[in-house]
């Protein structure tokens, strides 16, 4: 999938930040990056001015890295065609409209966040997808931390109308959602129609996908476990969170991976084993994307060159019965090209490793000769 927008969705962050002088967009996105760079969250954002700052400046390398990240589950999940989605923390969408793009199958999408001027957005450019799943998904107003793990099922209203652009837009709102059958982890084992029909009805109710984009950054330590709890039980399939690629994103992960792991899941991405990861500090595990700049972006920021690249960490688990094709390894560095041929850096199902890969070996060196840093081998 490219890095790059899809051309729809540049159209409509064209058409929304296009009444917001370009200097007043760069004082905000400026101001927006330095509250992320403080490790302050997007409450910060407040009106449609601060949204269409992150529409023009974060948007683009948010949905760059999830994209890279939906292709590595996509390699390793080939037949994994996912028809319900939760967007978690999906502020403007972005995950969302990243996901219609790499799987037509998405038949219903949900979006749940607590900043109604981000939510309002998200259903703006919804509206404007060729993807039907987008332009009728469903949007949900609300803290994350209310999806509790206890509460069994819950029930969640879709979000009444916010922000004024929105409000331009009215349109009909979706049924009220269920979000995910709140089952526990360990799933009923005796048989029985009775325990048949109540597997039947956790299907239907749970997410085939759930993903979360930059989200758990925002989350205090207690209520990110409680928060990652429920959406794993409101996962049938696969959960991905993706982080931004800082030693504090990949504490994140890292955390996160440990309680999965416990609770049952696999990995699909990236890592090419179970074991505890074999990665300390001061190293961190991430990756890199290079996305274009529009125009709007590079004036916003006052930047030289028409691209960027984005630094994420992330993990793809994935519920028992997702057939995986096998890793051997994952490049974690930028190869290191050498004369006589190209060393990686390797995340290996027995842990880190160094490979040489020589010039004269040349089915070897073919077959490896442009993969990069974060691809599969
Ligand atoms: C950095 S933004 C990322 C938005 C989007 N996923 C993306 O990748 O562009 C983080 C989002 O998570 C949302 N968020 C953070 N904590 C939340 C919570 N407890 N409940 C619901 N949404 C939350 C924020 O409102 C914000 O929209």
């Amino acid at each position: 999938m490219s890095a790059g927008l899809p051309g729809a969705l540049q159209d409509a962050i064209a058409r929304f930040t296009a009444d917001i002088a370009p200097k007043d967009l760069a004082a905000r996105s400026a101001s927006l990056t330095q509250t992320y760079r403080s490790g302050a969250g997007s409450n910060v954002i407040a009106n449609d001015r601060d949204v269409a700052a992150y529409l023009t400046t974060r948007l683009p390398a948010t949905y760059a890295a999830m994209a890279a990240v939906l292709d590595a589950v996509n390699e390793r999940a080939p037949h994994f065609a996912p028809t319900r989605l939760l967007d978690a923390g999906a502020g403007p969408g972005t995950a969302s409209w990243a996901a219609a793009e790499l799987w037509p199958s998405l038949k219903a999408i949900t979006m749940l966040d607590r900043n109604p001027h981000l939510l309002a957005a998200a259903r703006t450019l919804a509206l404007t997808s060729p993807h039907p799943s987008l332009s009728s998904a469903a949007f949900i107003s609300s803290d994350l931390a209310s999806l509790s793990p206890s509460t069994g099922n819950l029930l969640l209203l879709p979000s009444p109308l916010v922000g004024s652009r929105a409000d331009q837009r009215q349109q009909s709102c979706r049924r009220p959602e269920r979000v995910g059958a709140l089952r526990s982890s360990a799933r009923p084992t005796e048989g029985g129609a009775a325990s048949a029909r109540l597997e039947a009805s956790e299907q239907a109710a749970s997410y085939d996908l759930i993903l979360a984009g930059y989200t758990f950054a925002e989350l205090s330590g207690a209520s990110r476990d409680r928060i990652l709890a429920s959406l794993w039980t409101a996962c049938s399939g696969t959960l991905v969170i993706v982080e931004p690629g800082t030693p504090a994103g990949f504490a994140t992960i890292l955390a996160c991976r440990t309680t999965l792991l416990a609770a049952g899941a696999r990995i699909v991405a990236p890592c090419a084993g179970a074991h505890p990861c074999p990665i300390a500090a001061p190293d961190w595990c991430h990756f890199a994307e290079r996305l274009p700049r529009s125009r709007a972006h590079m004036r916003a920021k006052d930047a030289s060159v028409p691209f960027e690249d984005e630094k994420f960490a992330y993990l793809a688990v994935a519920r028992e019965g997702l057939e995986l094709t096998p890793l051997e390894a994952r490049i974690l560095a930028q190869p290191h090209a050498t004369k006589p041929g190209v060393r990686f850096r390797l995340c290996t199902p027995s842990g880190l490793a160094d490979r040489m890969v020589l010039k004269r070996d040349k089915p070897a060196y073919k077959a490896v000769s442009r993969k990069t840093w974060g691809d599969a081998l």
